[in-house]
């Protein structure tokens, strides 16, 4: 077996604390890259404290922890680097690790970055670099998402004819969501999307902006529709993620966002059906059970798949291009609101809707005293 060494960058001060301000994702990947035989050699955080504690419970040797990732590299090499720094940052970071050419594949926390034009940026340099770059899309890697997908590839409800979500908003937490629904539909790629949206709460995830309320529609290049109800108005779609075929529905997460028991997160029903038919998905929830040393099922799963990509030589399904079709629906959605119409893709503009239209004034949410 090909020896996998992995490092870290961005570890999180408290892997106790999980709230949309902070996960100490790193935590959750070392317990992943543990699970699937990856070493972990190494570790650095601006904040060194967060690195030494982190070092000190993955057991990294004390001159392996770093505040400087740069440095960390260099002495290094590891094998896969993973990224789990806040969004704003993820760019440069990717970007700089992979013109270190100390690196042979990345594993970046989503969203992708707080910009369209850095999210195309760090997907292109890794490929100029022959880099492997992949992003934490581990929802589809839960059991109640792929049963899902499985009911539909064995043709119990027909064929695809709508995707559709129920989020908080359609960046931070909608990134999974924008991706699963591209996965149900083959990582179809949108031709369009047309969207509105509420901003008038400040609600920072992870130090960024994201909407109070968004309705928005796109269409994949094979026909296949999706819809995207986020925050106040949720309750719209009211479920995880919808699959609406020819001849039947599945739903996964109904009664978004806790109104069912695990025992009920998948169902189905075919056309002539009276009642819904619950599937079982062994207990898993729409997040994914603890395992050990604060991991995540999904998260195992999800870093299991691409170790497996780095010694065969293969790709993941994690890989950046599956993101950037995901990452092209949110930013385009947003871009929808302030052109007031429908955004045909490529998108064509470089930077952050929202933040954007924060900036020249046309919305201004009231500052929260929560973030
Ligand atoms: N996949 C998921 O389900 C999921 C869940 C939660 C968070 N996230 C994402 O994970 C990412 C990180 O979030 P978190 O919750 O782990 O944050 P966190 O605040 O717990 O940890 C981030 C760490 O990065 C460090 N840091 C910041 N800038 C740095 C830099 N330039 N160089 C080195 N270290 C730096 C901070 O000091 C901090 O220790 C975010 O993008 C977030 O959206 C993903």
């Amino acid at each position: 077996m090909i020896e996998v060494t992995s490092a870290f960058i961005g570890t999180g001060p408290d892997p106790a604390t999980q709230t949309n301000q902070g996960f100490a994702m790193a935590y959750r990947h070392a317990a992943a890259y543990k699970e699937a035989d990856a070493d972990l050699i190494a570790c650095a955080d601006i904040v060194r404290a967060n690195a030494a504690a982190f070092g000190d419970y993955w057991d990294i040797e004390a001159d392996h922890v770093y505040d400087d990732y740069a440095e960390m590299l260099d002495a290094v090499e590891p094998i896969i680097v993973s990224v789990c720094t806040p969004p704003p940052t993820h760019a440069d970071i990717v970007v700089e690790c992979a013109r270190s050419h100390t690196v042979d594949a990345i594993h970046c926390e989503k969203p992708m970055d707080i910009t369209w034009a850095n999210a195309r940026r760090m997907a292109e340099v890794c490929e100029e670099e022959g880099v492997k770059l992949t992003f934490n899309h581990q929802r589809r890697f839960g059991k109640p998402y792929r049963r899902a997908k499985e009911l539909l590839e064995d043709g119990e409800i027909g064929e695809l004819e709508r995707v559709e979500f129920a989020a908080p908003n359609i960046y931070d937490y909608g990134s999974h969501s924008v991706d699963l629904c591209n996965y149900y539909n083959d990582e179809g790629r949108a031709e369009w999307v047309i969207s509105q949206l509420d901003y008038r709460e400040e609600d920072l995830w992870f130090g960024v902006h994201n909407e109070n309320q968004t309705l928005a529609t796109w269409q994949y290049e094979n026909g296949v529709y999706g819809l995207a109800a986020t925050g106040k108005g949720a309750g719209l779609v009211n479920c995880h993620n919808r699959l609406i075929g020819t001849e039947g529905t599945i739903e996964v997460g109904n009664g978004f966002p806790t109104g069912e028991t695990d025992e009920q997160v998948l169902r189905i029903k075919r056309d002539g059906d009276d009642e819904w038919e619950y599937v079982d998905c062994d207990g898993e929830g729409l997040h994914g059970l603890d395992s050990q040393d604060f991991g995540s099922v999904f998260i195992d799963r999800a870093i299991a798949d691409l170790v497996e990509a780095i010694r065969t030589g293969e790709s993941s399904e994690l890989a950046a291009e599956n993101a950037l079709k995901a990452t092209e629906i949110i930013f385009g959605t947003w871009e929808s609101s302030r052109r007031h119409g429908r955004v045909d893709f490529p998108l064509d503009i470089d930077d952050n809707p929202l933040t954007a239209m924060i900036e020249d004034g046309t919305l201004s949410p009231k500052p929260s005293t929560e973030n």
